[in-house]
């Protein structure tokens, strides 16, 4: 008998759906809130009434694009954490409501653990390649940033994690310092490609051990720009590239010696990277270098599944489901991992 999951995401600013059937993926749509883009960051009031509005119309279209029956739908996997608890709410309630309607179970899925799990997207006719276990992932979003080892689909130890800012946070700050929209991340890639990687120097944190640390690159930064702008107030459009090249080359740096520290330690060579800021082109560009350099073998996913998506919250529910690990109609959405 087939197993069609589908998932549904709300952790953040993105509404999406996806139907997983055997663990292929057959539909994933989503709905970005450009709500935001104004405010320089989510403000959590304005996603969640986002959310309550595009939830229905997403679920279906991802229904309809899949060509599957409602009927034939074994279990909804939702996100239950770690997010905006007024996104979360919306898109648990949805699935308890839904699952109850449907007389199916329910999975609850970590937002964190599905971005790993990204790793094991199964597409029609495409032959992508799967980390096989131990691996380490660099998980590197909006709100977090850690280095796992993954042991297996539901085994993952966290041995190192930012003691402030996330790796998307100092690229969405510095760059609302800079004037420019949120979220900032891909638009500093975009211009730092124009731009001179070595122009300007940021400082960088001193942490022997896993753990990151972004809010000290993100003050020099800030003071290197007021005390330019004393001499010069055009210094940021005058400079806007190489601030950007300059930037991202930093938090590059910063993610690359910890991949070569984790390496070192656990002595694992297989490395994957996921979240949003893992689709940054210089990033990829080094660690694919350096994956010659270090012969690791590296494992970077297809853009579209850096960032929030539904696809992976329904191939991870789909490993939930084999494993039998479901939910009760009494699960609620949690801002934090419980
Ligand atoms: O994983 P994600 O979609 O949401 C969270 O779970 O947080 O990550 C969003 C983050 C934002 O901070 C955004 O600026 C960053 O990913 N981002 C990037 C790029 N694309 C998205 N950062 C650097 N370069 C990019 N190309
Ligand atoms: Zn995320």
């Amino acid at each position: 008998m087939s197993i069609t999951i589908l998932g549904i995401e709300s952790s953040c600013d993105d509404t999406s759906a996806s139907i997983v059937k055997d663990g292929v993926l057959l539909s994933n749509v989503t709905a970005n809130q450009d709500v935001h883009k104004k405010y320089g960051g989510v403000v959590p009031e304005l996603a969640s009434r986002a959310h309550q509005q595009n939830i229905v119309p997403v679920v279906d279209l991802a229904i309809k694009n899949a060509g599957v029956e409602i009927n034939n739908i074994s279990a909804i996997a939702f996100t239950q954490s770690p997010g905006l608890l007024g996104s979360l709410l919306v898109g648990t309630s949805f699935s308890k409501g839904f699952a109850l309607s449907l007389n199916i179970p329910l999975i609850a899925i970590n937002h964190l653990y599905a971005h790993v799990l990204v790793h094991f997207m199964q597409e029609k006719d495409k032959q992508n390649k799967i980390p096989e276990f131990p691996f380490l992932c660099l998980l590197i979003s909006g709100g977090h940033t850690q280095i796992l080892i993954v042991n297996s689909y539901n085994n993952m130890e966290i041995i190192g994690n930012t003691i402030d800012d996330a790796a998307g946070e100092a690229f969405d700050k510095c760059g609302k310092v800079m004037g420019l929209d949120y979220p900032a991340g891909p638009i500093i890639d975009n211009l730092a490609k124009q731009g001179n990687t070595t122009a300007f120097k940021f400082a960088k944190p001193r942490i022997a051990n896993l753990d990151f640390s972004f809010s000290g690159l993100k003050t020099s930064f800030l003071y290197s720009i007021r005390d330019n702008i004393i001499n010069n107030p055009d210094f940021i459009t005058q400079n806007m590239n190489d601030l950007c090249a300059s930037l991202q080359n930093t938090i590059v740096e910063i993610l690359i010696d910890k991949i070569k520290t984790a390496v070192k330690q656990t002595n694992i060579k297989r490395i994957a990277i996921s979240g949003g800021v893992s689709a940054n082109s210089h990033l990829r560009t080094i660690l694919t270098n350096e994956s010659i350099k270090n012969n690791w073998e590296v494992f970077i996913p297809e853009i579209k599944y850096t960032t929030d998506n539904a696809a992976m919250v329904a191939i991870s529910g789909y490993y939930k489901y084999l494993a039998g690990d479901f939910s009760n109609l009494e699960v609620t959405a949690s801002a934090r991992i419980k």
